[in-house]
């Protein structure tokens, strides 16, 4: 029970896949101060199998807003984000988002700016699998000259991707490039892998700037991200290797835990 101490807020979610089943088990056990008023999914039947009985849901974005959310979290991917986004921060509602690639098309971050003015709302961007993004971000207020972005993950994590086409999945033994290029192309061209790509662009100095190396790595002990960045402030280098989602072995379980703390921070008395 959430206690008269605490502050206390209602989120919804979009999407009921790997990251929204763990925020739901998450805040439905042990965060009865967020309240989850329900979740949109484009498939409801399917849905209804994976999440908790107690959470609503529907396919209609009306109705979830309907619900009273003060916060919306995207966790469905790109196409969901351009389908719904606009209209969750016209409405009032600030939106939080994990499908952060999807920025990389400057008609869809114009189109969620122009929202977010209307609305008087806020994009909030979660570190999502990486970190660092805080330095990154005080780090660009000095200037910053380069900023390189290196992912590894397992060979399985890239099945079904565009890395299909670019390399034999079936044959790889060692640690084997499938893209090298921009944080705008990246995260393009693997929605479901680089969004951390574009957070780090975000944070830093921009889709285009940002230099950005994939591989698919036999040896790879987790999803692995590391971020080198150079500027006025000096250099720093962060990187984490995360144990995938089981799900979804594409996402990181940091990801989800990193959306978790961002719906429960404005909860929190001291924010950090
Ligand atoms: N920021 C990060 O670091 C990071 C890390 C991992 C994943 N992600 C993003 O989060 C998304 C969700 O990850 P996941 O592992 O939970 O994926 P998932 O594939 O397990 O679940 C996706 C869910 O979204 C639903 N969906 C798809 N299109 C929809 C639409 N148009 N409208 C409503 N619902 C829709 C699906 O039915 C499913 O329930 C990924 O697609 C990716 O874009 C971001």
């Amino acid at each position: 029970m959430a206690t008269a101490f605490m502050r206390t807020c209602t989120v919804a979610l979009i999407g009921s896949g790997a990251i929204a089943c763990v925020m739901a088990r998450s805040l439905l056990e042990q965060h009865p101060q967020v309240r989850l008023v329900g979740a949109l999914d484009q498939n409801v039947a399917r849905a209804r199998q994976r999440m908790d009985a107690r959470i609503p849901l529907t396919a209609s974005l009306d109705e979830l807003l309907g619900w009273g959310p003060e916060l919306v979290v995207e966790c469905a991917g790109h196409a969901a984000l351009a389908e719904h986004g606009a209209a969750v921060l016209t409405r009032g509602v600030d939106l939080l988002v994990a499908s952060v690639g999807a920025l990389a098309r400057p008609e869809l971050e114009s189109a969620l700016r122009a929202a977010a003015l209307t609305g008087g709302t806020h994009i909030r961007i979660p570190s999502g699998a990486i970190g660092g993004l805080d330095a990154l971000a005080s780090a660009r207020v000095g200037g910053l000259d380069s900023v390189r972005y290196v992912g590894r993950k397992p060979v399985n994590a890239w099945r079904g991707t565009p890395a299909e086409k670019v390399i034999d999945l079936d044959t790889v033994t060692t640690a084997t490039v499938i893209f090298e290029g921009s944080a705008r192309d990246a995260a393009l061209t693997y929605p479901q892998n680089a969004n951390v790509t574009a957070a780090t662009a975000l944070a830093g100095i921009g889709f285009d700037a940002t230099h950005v190396t994939l591989y698919a790595d036999p040896a790879a002990r987790g999803n692995e991200h590391q971020i080198d960045a150079e500027g006025r402030f000096g250099s720093f280098r962060f990187s984490v290797i995360n144990v995938p989602l089981p799900e979804n072995p594409k996402t990181s379980s940091l990801a989800a835990y990193s959306l978790l703390r961002c719906v429960l921070a404005p909860a929190e008395t001291i924010q950090i």
